[in-house]
Protein backbone atom coordinates (compact mmCIF):
# COMPACT_ATOMS: atom_id res chain seq x y z
CA UNK A 1 0.00 0.00 0.00
CA UNK A 2 1.24 3.59 -0.57
CA UNK A 3 2.18 6.41 2.26
CA UNK A 4 0.94 9.11 1.09
CA UNK A 5 -0.84 12.41 2.30
CA UNK A 6 -4.67 11.97 3.14
CA UNK A 7 -4.15 8.43 4.24
CA UNK A 8 -6.93 9.06 6.82
CA UNK A 9 -9.20 10.89 4.61
CA UNK A 10 -12.22 9.26 3.26
CA UNK A 11 -11.34 7.16 -0.43
CA UNK A 12 -14.98 8.65 -1.23
CA UNK A 13 -16.48 11.74 -0.02
CA UNK A 14 -19.87 12.77 -1.73
CA UNK A 15 -21.54 16.05 0.16
CA UNK A 16 -24.82 17.09 -0.72
CA UNK A 17 -24.66 16.25 -4.08
CA UNK A 18 -26.95 17.13 -6.51
CA UNK A 19 -26.69 16.22 -10.54
CA UNK A 20 -29.00 16.79 -13.27
CA UNK A 21 -29.75 15.00 -16.46
CA UNK A 22 -31.84 16.33 -19.57
CA UNK A 23 -32.66 19.38 -17.23
CA UNK A 24 -34.44 16.65 -14.38
CA UNK A 25 -33.02 16.10 -11.08
CA UNK A 26 -31.95 12.51 -11.01
CA UNK A 27 -29.33 13.19 -7.38
CA UNK A 28 -31.37 15.31 -5.01
CA UNK A 29 -28.65 15.75 -1.96
CA UNK A 30 -26.44 12.63 -1.80
CA UNK A 31 -23.82 11.96 0.85
CA UNK A 32 -22.08 8.76 0.71
CA UNK A 33 -18.33 8.54 2.17
CA UNK A 34 -16.56 5.00 1.49
CA UNK A 35 -13.46 4.41 4.02
CA UNK A 36 -10.81 3.02 3.03
CA UNK A 37 -10.49 -0.37 2.79
CA UNK A 38 -14.61 -0.34 3.28
CA UNK A 39 -16.74 -2.36 0.88
CA UNK A 40 -19.91 -0.26 0.39
CA UNK A 41 -22.97 -1.61 -1.85
CA UNK A 42 -25.01 0.77 -3.25
CA UNK A 43 -28.73 -0.58 -3.71
CA UNK A 44 -32.12 1.11 -4.98
CA UNK A 45 -34.87 0.33 -7.48
CA UNK A 46 -34.19 1.14 -11.20
CA UNK A 47 -34.16 4.24 -11.72
CA UNK A 48 -33.48 5.88 -8.69
CA UNK A 49 -30.01 7.16 -9.33
CA UNK A 50 -27.31 4.29 -8.76
CA UNK A 51 -25.84 4.86 -12.09
CA UNK A 52 -25.94 8.67 -12.08
CA UNK A 53 -23.80 8.65 -8.42
CA UNK A 54 -21.24 6.65 -9.52
CA UNK A 55 -20.73 8.70 -12.89
CA UNK A 56 -20.43 11.74 -10.72
CA UNK A 57 -17.54 10.11 -8.55
CA UNK A 58 -15.84 9.08 -11.59
CA UNK A 59 -16.61 12.66 -13.50
CA UNK A 60 -18.81 11.75 -16.44
CA UNK A 61 -21.40 13.80 -15.07
CA UNK A 62 -21.10 16.68 -13.08
CA UNK A 63 -22.58 17.38 -10.07
CA UNK A 64 -24.58 20.95 -10.39
CA UNK A 65 -24.41 21.43 -6.59
CA UNK A 66 -22.42 19.70 -3.33
CA UNK A 67 -19.08 18.64 -2.88
CA UNK A 68 -17.30 15.90 -4.50
CA UNK A 69 -13.88 14.22 -3.54
CA UNK A 70 -11.57 11.31 -4.22
CA UNK A 71 -8.64 10.39 -2.29
CA UNK A 72 -9.01 13.69 -0.50
CA UNK A 73 -8.88 15.84 -3.37
CA UNK A 74 -11.86 17.81 -5.10
CA UNK A 75 -12.71 15.62 -8.03
CA UNK A 76 -12.21 18.16 -10.80
CA UNK A 77 -8.24 18.77 -9.49
CA UNK A 78 -7.89 14.59 -9.08
CA UNK A 79 -5.61 13.43 -11.51
CA UNK A 80 -4.16 10.01 -10.37
CA UNK A 81 -6.77 7.41 -12.09
CA UNK A 82 -4.74 5.07 -11.90
CA UNK A 83 -5.79 4.49 -8.36
CA UNK A 84 -9.30 4.08 -9.97
CA UNK A 85 -10.63 0.85 -11.57
CA UNK A 86 -13.80 1.15 -13.09
CA UNK A 87 -16.25 -1.29 -14.72
CA UNK A 88 -19.33 0.03 -16.49
CA UNK A 89 -22.93 -0.95 -15.94
CA UNK A 90 -22.81 -4.09 -19.24
CA UNK A 91 -24.94 -2.23 -22.11
CA UNK A 92 -26.46 -5.11 -24.54
CA UNK A 93 -24.76 -3.11 -27.39
CA UNK A 94 -21.69 -5.13 -29.17
CA UNK A 95 -19.02 -2.69 -29.68
CA UNK A 96 -17.36 -2.04 -33.38
CA UNK A 97 -13.62 -3.62 -33.85
CA UNK A 98 -13.54 -7.07 -32.34
CA UNK A 99 -11.05 -6.96 -29.90
CA UNK A 100 -9.06 -10.02 -28.01
CA UNK A 101 -9.07 -10.55 -24.36
CA UNK A 102 -6.15 -9.62 -23.96
CA UNK A 103 -6.12 -6.25 -25.49
CA UNK A 104 -9.36 -5.65 -23.63
CA UNK A 105 -7.44 -6.30 -20.39
CA UNK A 106 -4.42 -4.39 -21.38
CA UNK A 107 -6.07 -1.04 -21.99
CA UNK A 108 -6.82 -1.28 -18.42
CA UNK A 109 -2.87 -1.23 -17.56
CA UNK A 110 -2.42 1.96 -20.05
CA UNK A 111 -2.62 4.40 -16.83
CA UNK A 112 0.44 2.40 -15.09
CA UNK A 113 2.69 2.15 -18.24
CA UNK A 114 5.11 4.50 -19.10
CA UNK A 115 4.47 6.10 -22.58
CA UNK A 116 1.85 4.06 -23.23
CA UNK A 117 3.78 0.80 -23.79
CA UNK A 118 3.38 -2.07 -21.96
CA UNK A 119 6.36 -3.50 -20.34
CA UNK A 120 7.11 -7.00 -18.91
CA UNK A 121 5.54 -5.79 -15.36
CA UNK A 122 2.48 -4.76 -17.22
CA UNK A 123 1.96 -8.34 -19.00
CA UNK A 124 2.43 -9.93 -15.77
CA UNK A 125 -0.27 -8.09 -14.58
CA UNK A 126 -2.71 -8.28 -17.46
CA UNK A 127 -2.02 -12.49 -16.83
CA UNK A 128 -3.06 -12.22 -13.28
CA UNK A 129 -5.85 -10.23 -14.00
CA UNK A 130 -7.09 -13.01 -16.49
CA UNK A 131 -6.21 -16.14 -14.30
CA UNK A 132 -8.13 -14.06 -11.06
CA UNK A 133 -11.35 -14.00 -13.11
CA UNK A 134 -10.58 -17.46 -14.43
CA UNK A 135 -10.19 -16.28 -18.32
CA UNK A 136 -6.25 -17.02 -19.02
CA UNK A 137 -7.50 -20.36 -20.93
CA UNK A 138 -9.32 -17.24 -23.38
CA UNK A 139 -6.87 -14.68 -23.45
CA UNK A 140 -6.55 -15.21 -27.38
CA UNK A 141 -9.99 -14.83 -28.05
CA UNK A 142 -11.81 -11.93 -29.83
CA UNK A 143 -14.21 -10.72 -27.27
CA UNK A 144 -17.09 -10.85 -29.63
CA UNK A 145 -16.86 -14.99 -29.05
CA UNK A 146 -17.54 -14.45 -25.06
CA UNK A 147 -21.11 -15.17 -23.60
CA UNK A 148 -22.28 -11.87 -22.15
CA UNK A 149 -20.89 -13.19 -18.40
CA UNK A 150 -17.87 -14.31 -19.62
CA UNK A 151 -17.52 -10.72 -21.36
CA UNK A 152 -18.20 -9.05 -17.89
CA UNK A 153 -15.18 -10.97 -16.22
CA UNK A 154 -12.97 -9.93 -18.82
CA UNK A 155 -14.44 -5.88 -18.07
CA UNK A 156 -13.03 -6.57 -14.12
CA UNK A 157 -9.76 -7.90 -15.18
CA UNK A 158 -9.91 -5.05 -17.20
CA UNK A 159 -10.15 -2.89 -14.15
CA UNK A 160 -7.96 -4.98 -11.63
CA UNK A 161 -5.08 -5.35 -14.22
CA UNK A 162 -4.49 -1.41 -12.84
CA UNK A 163 -3.96 -2.78 -9.43
CA UNK A 164 -6.30 -0.31 -8.20
CA UNK A 165 -6.24 1.09 -5.02
CA UNK A 166 -10.35 1.77 -5.25
CA UNK A 167 -12.60 -0.47 -7.18
CA UNK A 168 -16.13 1.07 -8.42
CA UNK A 169 -18.49 -1.47 -9.96
CA UNK A 170 -21.96 -0.97 -11.75
CA UNK A 171 -23.93 -4.18 -11.66
CA UNK A 172 -21.00 -6.44 -11.82
CA UNK A 173 -23.65 -9.59 -11.44
CA UNK A 174 -26.07 -8.41 -13.74
CA UNK A 175 -26.82 -10.96 -16.40
CA UNK A 176 -23.74 -13.35 -14.94
CA UNK A 177 -24.37 -17.15 -14.11
CA UNK A 178 -23.75 -18.51 -10.68
CA UNK A 179 -20.89 -20.10 -11.30
CA UNK A 180 -19.20 -16.64 -13.11
CA UNK A 181 -21.04 -14.91 -9.73
CA UNK A 182 -19.01 -17.45 -7.89
CA UNK A 183 -15.61 -16.64 -9.77
CA UNK A 184 -16.39 -12.82 -9.10
CA UNK A 185 -17.08 -13.23 -5.60
CA UNK A 186 -14.02 -15.11 -5.01
CA UNK A 187 -11.79 -12.85 -7.17
CA UNK A 188 -13.45 -9.69 -5.04
CA UNK A 189 -12.68 -11.67 -1.37
CA UNK A 190 -8.84 -11.41 -2.84
CA UNK A 191 -9.02 -7.96 -3.59
CA UNK A 192 -10.43 -6.85 -0.40
CA UNK A 193 -8.16 -8.72 1.33
CA UNK A 194 -5.62 -6.93 -0.54
CA UNK A 195 -6.96 -3.52 1.02
CA UNK A 196 -8.83 -2.57 -2.17
CA UNK A 197 -11.40 -0.16 -1.16
CA UNK A 198 -14.39 -0.73 -3.38
CA UNK A 199 -17.88 0.87 -4.26
CA UNK A 200 -20.03 -1.67 -6.02
CA UNK A 201 -23.94 -1.31 -7.53
CA UNK A 202 -26.03 -4.05 -6.53
CA UNK A 203 -29.50 -5.27 -6.88
CA UNK A 204 -29.14 -7.48 -4.23
CA UNK A 205 -26.02 -8.88 -2.28
CA UNK A 206 -26.11 -12.31 -3.67
CA UNK A 207 -22.87 -14.01 -2.81
CA UNK A 208 -21.22 -10.87 -2.28
CA UNK A 209 -23.27 -10.66 1.27
CA UNK A 210 -20.24 -11.66 3.05
CA UNK A 211 -18.20 -9.09 1.89
CA UNK A 212 -20.62 -5.58 2.27
CA UNK A 213 -19.54 -3.79 5.03
CA UNK A 214 -22.09 -1.28 4.79
CA UNK A 215 -25.00 -0.97 2.48
CA UNK A 216 -26.34 2.42 0.78
CA UNK A 217 -30.08 2.58 -0.57
CA UNK A 218 -31.08 5.36 -2.87
CA UNK A 219 -34.57 6.30 -3.54
CA UNK A 220 -35.70 8.69 -6.24
CA UNK A 221 -32.57 10.46 -5.69
CA UNK A 222 -32.12 10.55 -1.87
CA UNK A 223 -30.40 8.31 0.85
CA UNK A 224 -32.96 6.09 2.25
CA UNK A 225 -30.83 4.03 4.55
CA UNK A 226 -27.15 4.33 5.41
CA UNK A 227 -25.99 1.56 7.45
CA UNK A 228 -26.01 -2.46 7.63
CA UNK A 229 -26.74 -3.97 4.64
CA UNK A 230 -30.78 -4.97 4.86
CA UNK A 231 -30.57 -8.30 5.90
CA UNK A 232 -32.31 -9.67 3.32
CA UNK A 233 -32.23 -8.00 -0.04
CA UNK A 234 -34.22 -9.38 -2.59
CA UNK A 235 -37.18 -7.76 -4.64
CA UNK A 236 -39.26 -7.48 -1.65
CA UNK A 237 -36.20 -5.76 0.45
CA UNK A 238 -36.16 -3.26 -2.32
CA UNK A 239 -37.28 0.11 -2.01
CA UNK A 240 -40.84 0.21 -3.56
CA UNK A 241 -41.67 -2.94 -1.40
CA UNK A 242 -43.06 -1.59 1.65
CA UNK A 243 -43.96 -4.77 3.78
CA UNK A 244 -40.83 -7.38 4.30
CA UNK A 245 -42.10 -10.85 4.38
CA UNK A 246 -39.70 -13.28 6.34
CA UNK A 247 -38.39 -16.01 4.19
CA UNK A 248 -39.58 -19.24 4.31
CA UNK A 249 -36.89 -22.13 5.04
CA UNK A 250 -36.01 -23.85 2.06
CA UNK A 251 -33.43 -23.78 -0.68
CA UNK A 252 -30.38 -21.80 -0.47
CA UNK A 253 -31.48 -18.31 -1.60
CA UNK A 254 -28.92 -18.16 -5.23
CA UNK A 255 -27.86 -14.55 -6.08
CA UNK A 256 -30.33 -12.66 -8.46
CA UNK A 257 -32.50 -15.46 -8.80
CA UNK A 258 -33.29 -16.11 -5.48
N1 LIG B 1 -28.64 10.67 -20.08
C1 LIG B 1 -29.76 10.84 -19.40
N2 LIG B 1 -30.63 11.83 -19.70
C2 LIG B 1 -31.77 12.02 -19.00
N3 LIG B 1 -32.12 11.23 -17.96
C3 LIG B 1 -31.31 10.25 -17.62
C4 LIG B 1 -30.09 9.97 -18.32
N4 LIG B 1 -29.48 8.91 -17.73
C5 LIG B 1 -30.30 8.53 -16.74
N5 LIG B 1 -31.38 9.32 -16.67
C6 LIG B 1 -32.48 9.21 -15.70
O1 LIG B 1 -31.95 9.37 -14.39
C7 LIG B 1 -32.59 8.51 -13.48
C8 LIG B 1 -31.54 7.69 -12.76
O2 LIG B 1 -30.88 6.86 -13.68
P1 LIG B 1 -29.71 5.89 -13.25
O3 LIG B 1 -29.17 5.26 -14.48
O4 LIG B 1 -28.75 6.63 -12.39
O5 LIG B 1 -30.50 4.84 -12.35
P2 LIG B 1 -30.03 3.47 -11.74
O6 LIG B 1 -30.37 3.52 -10.29
O7 LIG B 1 -28.62 3.18 -12.09
O8 LIG B 1 -31.02 2.42 -12.47
P3 LIG B 1 -30.77 0.89 -12.95
O9 LIG B 1 -30.97 0.05 -11.74
O10 LIG B 1 -31.85 0.69 -13.96
O11 LIG B 1 -29.40 0.80 -13.54
C9 LIG B 1 -33.56 7.66 -14.30
O12 LIG B 1 -34.84 8.20 -14.14
C10 LIG B 1 -33.11 7.84 -15.71
O13 LIG B 1 -34.19 7.81 -16.60
MG1 LIG C 1 -27.70 1.73 -13.22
Amino acid sequence: MTTQAGMNEPVISLRDVRADLGSRPVLRGIDLTVARGEVVALLGANGSGKSTAIRTIIGQVPASAGRVELFGTERERFRDWARVGYVPQRTTAAGGVPATVTEIVSSGRLSRARFGVLRKADHAAVRRALELVGMADRAKDSVNALSGGQHQRVLIARALAAEPELLIMDEPMAGVDLASQEVLARTLREQVAAGTTVLLVLHELGPLEPLIDRAVVLRDGCVLHDGPPPKAVGQHALPGHDHVHPHEPGPPRTGLLG
